[in-house]
């Protein structure tokens, strides 16, 4: 028979290992929650147009779109960022804004997997709607700063950029247009031929041949319309009064179209450049109309967890355990006993697990030990007999002591403190 395997570019995390993505989800709720964001959760896929929005010359629908006819004919893709979803449930539902929502789940892209590179990875991420003040940017930029720094993630550097909005882009587009066919000679094969449809793209290229050209590229900071360069202004203010520090990087264009004004990426300095992406966002005044909603200005980021895991590793970072058990029950006299206890002490509000099937004591004692458990709660043909419990702390070690089964509940608490 074939083995069965995980498809490339995904992974299974077991329960041993998981204890860090709860923590880290755990955190960012917490910290997104005291904001006023309320998790949102949208369907893993959607009606293709929902995601062509996002940019039709982007490599992420152009190339890397898991898309397809289902049994009842319609193009669906799942999504390969969330953005778009909650754009499309805020215009479906209508709900009073401003609106802050925050999220949590996989997400698609078929990329050439590598370390930090995933077909299916998973996103925290917020979005707020029906705002255009500045001081929401510094808000979602401010969040997403005091989200990593919770967990330990210390080697962080927050890029921040405008792109600009209708009124000035255009004007902008038309320089850079201008500058790059000049240069086209000297362009990567790709962007040669792909100047007019989206110059900006060039921008982001990581070819040697196209950064080169680009580092003499006019830059939209230096073409920013009154407004814009306003509200700039403010969301630096905004950082500094924070004291969150930031590098203007005028060639943060992000891999996709819909940005406007404020732009941001957080990179993980402990981590190489292919990799450092932790994750970014900015403003996309113009998205929800151009998915057919009202006019709607809003501003968001989504953060990678596998990228956070790994900046956590790099900086040897130990998150603390998830709650191990309080107590694990071992029962070697058929199981009654043993069902009761640990129905009674979980109704109790206690942690427990217990063995089964009748295992040999020291496989049973083997799985207390890996299960963290604080206390083993010992049932043997003795115990039963007598309505006793044996009580043995596995951490402090000591004696094991007999309890009868009436107070076995109080015993537990009063060691438990
Ligand atoms: P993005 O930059 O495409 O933005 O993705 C955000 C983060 O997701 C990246 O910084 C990276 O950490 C992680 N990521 C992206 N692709 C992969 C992959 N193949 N494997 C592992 N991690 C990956 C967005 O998705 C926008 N929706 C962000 C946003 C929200 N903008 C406004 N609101």
């Amino acid at each position: 028979m074939v083995e069965l395997r995980h498809p490339p570019g995904t992974f299974d995390v077991l329960p041993a290992a998981s204890g860090p993505w709860q923590i880290v989800l755990s955190t960012f709720s917490r910290v997104v929650a005291g904001a006023g964001y309320g998790l949102i959760l949208t369907p893993t896929f959607e009606d293709i147009g929902v995601f062509q929005r996002i940019g039709e010359s982007t490599d992420v629908v152009r190339k890397e779109m898991y898309d397809f006819l289902d049994k009842g004919e319609r193009h669906v893709a799942l999504r390969p960022e969330q953005t778009a979803s909650v754009v499309r449930a805020y215009i479906e539902h209508r709900p009073v804004t401003p609106w802050k929502a925050w999220y949590a789940g996989s997400q698609f892209r078929f990329e050439r997997p590598q370390a930090g590179r995933y077909r299916e990875f998973h996103q925290l991420g917020i979005e707020a709607f029906g705002s255009a003040d500045a001081d929401l940017d510094v808000e979602v930029v401010a969040l997403g700063w005091e989200f990593y720094r919770a967990l330990g993630v210390n080697r962080l550097e927050l890029l921040l950029n405008s792109l600009g909005d209708a009124s000035c882009r255009p004007a902008y587009r038309q320089l850079l247009v201008a500058y790059l066919k000049s240069h086209r000679q000297e362009l990567c094969d790709e962007h040669a031929h792909r100047i007019e449809e989206n110059p900006l793209r060039v921008l982001d290229c990581k070819r040697p041949q196209c950064r080169s050209v680009v580092a003499g590229a006019p830059r939209q900071i230096d073409h920013l319309c009154d407004d814009c360069a306003a509200h700039f202004n403010r969301v630096e203010e905004g950082l500094r009064a924070l004291s969150i520090p930031f590098t203007i990087q005028p060639l943060l264009v992000r891999g996709l179209d819909y940005y406007t004004r404020t732009t941001f990426e957080y990179a993980g300095t402990g981590l190489e450049s292919a990799q450092n992406a932790l994750g970014g966002g900015g403003r996309y005044d113009g998205l929800v109309a151009a998915m057919g909603g009202p006019d709607t200005p809003a501003v968001g980021f989504a953060l990678g967890v596998e990228r956070i895991l790994l900046a956590l590793e790099a900086d040897a970072v130990t998150l603390p355990p998830v709650a191990p058990l309080d107590a694990f029950v071992v029962d070697f006299a058929g199981g009654a006993q043993a069902r009761d206890l640990t129905a009674r002490l979980r109704a109790a509000g206690f942690r427990v697990d217990r063995g089964f099937d009748g295992r040999s004591p020291k496989s049973q004692f083997k799985a207390a030990d890996r299960s963290g458990a604080r206390l083993a709660l010992i049932i043997g043909p003795d115990e039963a007999a007598e309505g006793t419990v044996g009580i043995k702390d596995l951490h402090e070690g000591g004696e094991q002591a007999s309890v009868s089964s009436g107070e076995i509940v109080d015993e537990v608490a009063r060691r438990l403190g």
